[in-house]
């Protein structure tokens, strides 16, 4: 079984951006702590990252096919897409947002995401390591359903 992991734009940057606010981890330092984490169940990783918007739509979509479930961070698409919220609730699959930063305790317009109210599962301000606790929330929560 699969997941697809969505990083969104400026993710690329990680370990370069701002590391005050997200860690000197990197890109390939999140993918390795998500492909571990879905390994311990029998999970497979499939990773994207794109700084384009149709990019992550297309992702999102094949996803449809072959993944049991997605682990998005939308990054500032978060904030902006609906695109992205119709993408996901088009697709139907179990998902989980989240945010390495605690964006609640940051600038207002990072507050609202148009993903939240229909994301099955939440992680925010635990850091790189919050794509561990995602996956394995979001796999604990897709084998509920299967059986
Ligand atoms: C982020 C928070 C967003 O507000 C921001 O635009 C990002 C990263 C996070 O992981 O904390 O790009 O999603």
């Amino acid at each position: 079984r699969r997941l697809l992991l969505v990083n969104g734009p400026n993710l690329n940057l990680l370990g370069l951006r701002e590391p005050g606010i997200y860690g000197s981890a990197t890109l390939a330092d999140v993918e390795r702590i998500a492909t571990e984490a879905a390994a311990a169940y029998g999970f497979e990783i499939r990773a994207v990252q794109s700084n384009h918007e149709g990019v992550l739509l297309d992702a999102i979509h094949a996803a449809r096919e072959d993944c049991a479930g997605i682990v998005i961070n939308a990054g500032a698409y978060t904030h902006t897409s609906v695109a992205l919220r119709d993408a996901l609730t088009g697709v139907a699959l179990p998902f989980a947002e989240i945010h390495i930063s605690d964006v609640y305790a940051r600038e207002e317009f990072r507050h609202f995401s148009y993903l939240t109210d229909i994301a099955a599962v939440h992680v925010v301000g635990e850091g790189v390591q919050g794509y561990a606790t995602a996956v394995r929330r979001l796999i604990l929560l897709i084998a509920g359903q299967a059986d």
